[in-house]
C-alpha cells in the first residue's frame, strides 16, 4: 500500500503559485480553496508578500501567516523556506486577533527552520539598494530577505528560528550583530545596531513564538500519510523566482512549484495538482524589464481601474499587456494543471486590448520566452489586438454571463499559454469568482 503511495502522484494536495511578478490575486484563489484542505502552507519568501483577501467587508493584507488563517479549522503552516521577520509576524498576530481572527498553536505552526530576518538584514537591504547607482537597483521591497537568504546560504552567519532556544544564543547573536557592524561601518559607513537591543528583541521574539514553533515538515509529512489535505500557497511570482526569473530583478527564493518541496519539507510528489494564477494583464513592481509595460495613458488606466499599488510597500505598480510567451513559460516551469485568470473586470472600458504572442530582436524572432533574453535592449513585442468590452462584468455570476468579447479574450488566453482556464475572477469578493469546467471549478463549488 505505502509503495503505491510512494509512486503515485498525490492528487489529495493543491499548489497555488503566481506566473507573472507577484500580485496576481492568489491570496482571493486561496482563500476561495482553503474551506477544502486541512492545512495551508507557505513554502517561500516572507514578508516581502502581501496576499489581500476580502471577506464580506472586510479587508485583510496578510504578509506572512498563509490565508488559511481567515477559516475557522485550518491548520496553517510557515514553512521552513521562508524567512521570518518575527516582529511583522507578531504585528500580525495581534492585528488579526483585534479584528477576531482567533491565532494561536492550534492554528498556526512555524517552522524551526525557517530563518530570521533580523534588524540588520532590513538594515543591509536598505544600504544596499541606496549604494546600488540607478538602473542596478533592484528595487526591493526593503524587508531584509535577500540579506537572511544570503545568511542562510552563507551558514555561519545564519539564525534559525530553532537556533533561538540553544544554549548561548543571544551571545551568538552578539558575535553576529558585530561582524556586521564592522561590514555596515567599512561599507557604507553607517551606524552600528546596538547588540543589547538586537538580543532584547530577540528575547522577547523566542517568548512570544514559543508555542508555535516546530519541525513543520515532519508535521506536513505525518498530514500526508494521513491523508490529510494540503494547500502550499505561493508568495511574488515564477518571473521573480531567483533561478528562473529575470535575474538579477528578482526575490532571494524559489517561488514557482519546483519551490514547494524544499520550502515545505515534503516530496515532489505531494505538491499535489498545480493552478498557476495570472492576471488578465501584467504587472511588475520594482524595477526589471517588463517587455509589455504601458507607461502611457492605458497604463494609467490600468492602474486606476485595478488599483495597482503595492499591498507591502505602497508603491504604484508598473502595468502593462498580458504576455502570453511569458504565461507559457512560467505554466511549463512549474506543471501547471490549471489557470485561475483574475481582474478581468479591470480591463473594461480600456479599448482595444493587446496580447503579446511573441518577442523579436533586431528583428528576428526569438524562440519562446528566454528570461535573460528579456532584458536585452532591442527585444520587442509582438502584438495581436483583440476587441474590448466597456460593460460592468462585476455582478457576472456565469461564464456565459461575460460579454462575447470578455470571453473571446480568456479563450484567446487560454489557447496561448497552453493551459485550461478554470477561473475567472471579476472582483476582490468570493462571490466575484466564476467557474468553468474544470477540476479547480469542482473544488470550489463543493
Ligand atoms: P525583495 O523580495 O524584497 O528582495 O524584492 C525583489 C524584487 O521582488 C522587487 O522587484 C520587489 O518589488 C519584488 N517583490 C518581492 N515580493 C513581491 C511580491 O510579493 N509581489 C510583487 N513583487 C514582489
Amino acid at each position: 500500500m505505502d509503495e503505491e503511495r510512494h509512486s503515485a502522484m498525490n492528487d489529495t494536495n493543491l499548489t497555488v503559485i503566481g506566473l507573472q511578478w507577484g500580485d496576481e490575486g492568489k491570496g482571493k484563489i486561496v482563500d476561495a480553496l482553503t474551506g477544502r484542505f486541512d492545512c495551508v502552507v507557505r513554502f517561500c519568501g516572507g514578508a516581502n508578500a502581501g496576499h489581500t483577501v476580502t471577506v464580506g467587508d472586510k479587508v485583510y493584507a496578510l504578509h506572512l501567516i498563509p490565508s488559511g488563517i481567515l477559516r475557522h479549522g485550518v491548520h496553517n503552516v510557515i514553512g521552513n523556506g521562508v524567512v521570518v521577520d518575527p516582529s511583522v509576524l507578531l504585528e500580525e498576530i495581534a492585528g488579526l486577533t483585534g479584528r477576531g481572527v482567533a491565532v494561536s498553536g492550534a492554528n498556526l505552526h512555524l517552522s524551526n527552520r525557517a530563518h530570521v530576518v533580523m534588524p540588520y538584514h532590513k538594515a543591509a537591504d536598505r544600504l544596499n539598494e541606496a549604494k546600488l547607482a540607478g538602473s542596478a537597483k533592484i528595487g526591493t521591497t526593503a524587508r531584509g530577505i535577500g540579506p537572511c537568504y544570503a545568511d542562510k546560504a552563507n551558514r555561519s552567519t545564519a539564525v534559525r528560528v530553532g537556533d533561538l532556544y540553544q544554549p548561548g544564543w543571544d551571545a551568538r547573536i552578539r558575535t553576529i550583530v558585530a561582524e556586521k557592524n564592522a561590514v555596515f561601518a567599512a561599507l557604507y559607513g553607517a551606524e552600528p545596531l546596538d547588540a543589547d537591543d538586537v538580543v532584547a528583541q530577540a528575547a522577547s521574539w523566542r517568548d512570544a513564538l514559543a508555542p508555535l514553533v516546530c519541525d513543520t515538515g515532519a508535521m506536513l509529512r505525518q498530514a500526508v500519510r494521513q491523508g490529510r489535505r494540503i494547500l502550499f500557497e505561493g508568495a511574488q511570482g515564477s518571473l521573480l523566482d531567483v533561478d528562473h526569473g529575470t535575474y538579477p530583478f528578482v526575490t532571494s527564493s524559489a517561488v514557482t512549484a519546483c519551490g514547494v518541496p524544499t520550502g515545505a519539507g515534503v516530496s515532489p510528489r505531494d505538491i499535489g495538482r498545480v493552478i498557476g494564477v495570472l492576471k488578465a494583464y501584467c504587472t511588475r513592481v520594482g524595477a526589471g524589464p517588463l517587455a509589455t509595460e504601458q507607461d502611457n495613458a492605458t497604463g494609467d488606466l490600468i492602474r486606476r481601474r485595478g488599483r495597482e499599488y503595492g499591498t507591502t510597500t505602497g508603491r504604484p505598480r508598473r502595468c502593462g499587456w498580458f504576455d502570453a510567451v511569458a504565461g507559457r513559460y512560467a505554466a511549463e516551469l512549474s506543471g501547471v494543471d490549471e489557470l485561475a485568470v483574475m481582474l478581468l473586470d479591470v480591463l473594461g472600458t480600456v479599448g482595444e486590448l493587446k496580447i503579446c504572442t511573441g518577442y523579436t530582436l533586431n528583428g528576428r524572432p526569438l524562440e519562446g520566452f528566454d528570461p535573460t533574453i528579456a532584458t536585452l535592449e532591442g527585444v520587442q513585442c509582438v502584438y495581436e489586438t483583440l476587441p474590448g468590452w466597456d460593460e460592468d462584468i462585476t455582478a457576472c455570476t456565469r461564464y456565459g454571463e461575460l460579454p462575447q468579447a470578455a470571453r473571446d479574450y480568456v479563450e484567446r488566453i487560454e489557447a496561448l499559454v497552453g493551459r485550461p482556464i478554470g477561473i475567472v475572477s471579476v472582483g476582490p469578493k468570493r462571490a466575484q469568482t466564476i467557474t468553468r469546467n474544470s477540476a479547480l471549478a469542482d473544488l470550489i463549488a463543493s
